[in-house]
C-alpha cells in the first residue's frame, strides 16, 4: 500500500539522501555560529490562523484532539520560534542565531517540488535590527547552496525590501486590511497574467508594473547588497522587487532563491518579521530568517548530478567459513563494534563462503573477514575486496587495522 498522496515513505536509499542533506545544513549552520533547537510537531490551531496568513491558514491539517483542543499540524516553524523565543526571551543573551530542521506539514495540492510534508531547514536571526544581520542570513543561505556544490551559475537569491511597498501603500492611503491582498498580487504576478494583476491592483496597476519591471531605489537593500559583494557573493543576488512573499508577518528585506533556468520552484525563501514576537507573544524584538525545503533543493541536486554521496559501507563483513568457529567469531564482530567498527556478519547458519562474500561486497564493506580453523588459535583471513587480496593476519591486529 503507498503512502497517503503528498507524503514520502523514506526506504534506506531515500533516508541517506535525507540525512546527507541534513549533515551539510547542520554544518553550514553550525559553521555560521548557528545553534539547533525544535518545537513541537503539533500546535494550537490558532497560532497560525492568526499570524501566518490566509493561503498557509487554508492549507492547515487540523483537527480537535479529544480534549476539545483546536489543533494543527505545524506547516513552518517560524510561529513556534517567536512564540518560543518570547516565552523565555530573558534568559538569552541577543542576538540569537538559531536553526533548526523540522518536518512541516501543508495541505497543498501535491505537484513538482511540492508535497503535502517536507523538512525544511530553518535559520533565524531574533534580537538584531541592523542590516549587517539580513545579510548574515542570506550569506548563509548561499553558502549552504554553495557546500552543495551550487555555484551562481546555478542559482539566485532575488532580493527585495517589503518595507518599500508598505512605505508606497502609506504613501498612497491603501487601508491596511487590503494590504495583505496587495501582497498576494504581486506574489502572484509572475504566474498570472498581466490583465488579472491589474484588476487585483486597482489604481496603482501602473505604478506598480513599473516598479516591477523597472525596480526602485532602496537603502536597505543597497547595505545588504554592499555586505554580501564583500564576502564575495556579489554574482549570488539580483534585486527584484517581485518578491513580497506568500506569508503576512514579514516586514523589511525579503528574499528567495531560484535556479537560474527557471525549472524549479523557488529553492528557499525568507525575510525579516520585526512585529511577529510582539504579535505573539508581547515582546518587542526584531527577528529575521529563512527556510530551505528538502523537496526543490534534492530535486535541483539531482538535476544538476550533485545529489551528496550516500553509499552505506561497512570496515569489516565477518564471513563464517566454518561453523564450527561461530561462537569465536561472534567475539570477534562484538571486539570489533567495542573498537568503533562497522561490523556485519552472516546471521543465517550454513550461509555458503561464496554468497557471505557477495553479501560482503554488495554492502560496501571494504574488508571481509574470513572466520575459519585458524581463528581458535588468533589468527584469521583478512580479505581486501577491492583488490581481491588475501592475507593471514593475528586478530589482535584486526582490531587496529585501518580499513
Ligand atoms: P516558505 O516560503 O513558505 O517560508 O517555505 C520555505 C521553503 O520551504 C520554500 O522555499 C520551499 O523550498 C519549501 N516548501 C514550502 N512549501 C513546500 C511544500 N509544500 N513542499 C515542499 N517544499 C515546500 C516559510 O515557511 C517561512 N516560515 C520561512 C522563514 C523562516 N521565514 C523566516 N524564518
Amino acid at each position: 500500500m503507498p503512502p497517503l498522496t503528498g507524503f514520502r515513505d523514506f526506504y534506506p536509499e531515500e533516508c541517506a539522501g535525507r540525512n546527507a542533506i541534513f549533515s551539510v545544513w547542520r554544518s553550514v549552520a553550525t559553521r555560521y555560529g548557528f545553534v539547533e533547537y525544535d518545537g513541537p510537531p503539533l500546535e494550537s490551531l490558532e497560532l497560525y490562523q492568526k499570524k501566518s496568513g490566509a493561503e498557509i491558514a487554508s492549507q492547515l491539517y487540523n483537527f480537535t484532539d479529544k480534549g476539545e483542543r483546536h489543533v494543527a499540524l505545524r506547516p513552518e516553524l517560524t510561529p513556534t520560534l517567536a512564540r518560543m523565543v518570547a516565552e523565555r526571551h530573558r534568559d538569552f543573551k541577543k542576538p540569537l542565531k538559531w536553526f533548526a530542521i523540522p518536518q512541516v506539514f501543508r495541505y497543498e495540492r501535491p505537484q513538482k517540488g511540492r508535497l503535502r510534508e517536507h523538512y525544511q531547514l530553518n535559520c533565524d536571526i531574533l534580537g538584531e535590527p541592523s542590516l549587517e544581520a539580513d545579510a548574515e542570513n542570506i550569506a548563509l543561505a548561499i553558502d549552504v547552496l554553495r557546500a552543495f556544490g551550487l555555484t551562481s551559475d546555478d542559482f539566485v537569491i532575488r532580493l527585495s525590501d517589503r518595507q518599500f511597498w508598505v512605505d508606497l501603500l502609506i504613501a498612497r492611503n491603501v487601508p491596511q486590511e487590503k494590504w495583505y491582498d496587495f501582497f498576494q498580487a504581486i506574489d502572484k504576478s509572475e504566474r498570472e497574467p498581466e490583465e488579472k494583476t491589474r484588476e487585483k491592483l486597482g489604481p496603482l496597476a501602473d505604478e506598480v508594473l513599473g516598479i516591477l519591471a523597472n525596480g526602485a531605489e532602496s537603502a536597505r537593500l543597497d547595505a545588504v547588497e554592499r555586505s554580501l559583494t564583500v564576502r564575495g557573493f556579489g554574482a549570488c543576488y539580483k534585486r527584484d522587487f517581485t518578491i513580497v512573499r506568500g506569508l503576512a508577518y514579514y516586514t523589511g528585506i525579503v528574499w528567495e532563491a531560484f535556479d537560474r533556468t527557471g525549472q524549479f520552484r523557488a529553492i528557499c525563501g525568507g525575510g525579516r518579521y520585526d512585529d511577529l514576537l510582539k504579535n505573539l507573544g508581547g515582546v518587542d524584538m526584531p527577528a529575521l530568517g529563512f527556510g530551505m525545503g528538502d523537496v526543490v533543493l534534492g530535486e535541483l541536486l539531482k538535476a544538476r548530478g550533485k545529489a551528496p554521496a550516500t553509499a552505506q559501507t561497512l570496515d569489516y563483513f565477518v564471513a563464517i567459513a566454518d561453523e564450527t568457529v561461530r561462537e569465536n567469531a561472534m567475539e570477534l564482530v562484538q571486539k570489533l563494534r567495542d573498537a568503533g567498527k562497522r561490523t556485519d556478519f552472516a546471521i543465517a547458519i550454513g550461509t555458503k563462503l561464496g554468497k557471505q562474500l557477495e553479501t560482503a561486497s554488495a554492502r560496501g564493506a571494504r574488508h571481509a573477514i574470513v572466520a575459519d580453523a585458524k581463528l581458535k588459535s588468533g589468527e584469521a583471513e583478512l580479505k581486501d575486496l577491492q583488490t581481491r587480496e588475501q592475507r593471514t593476519v593475528p586478530v589482535a591486529s584486526l582490531l587496529g587495522v585501518v580499513a
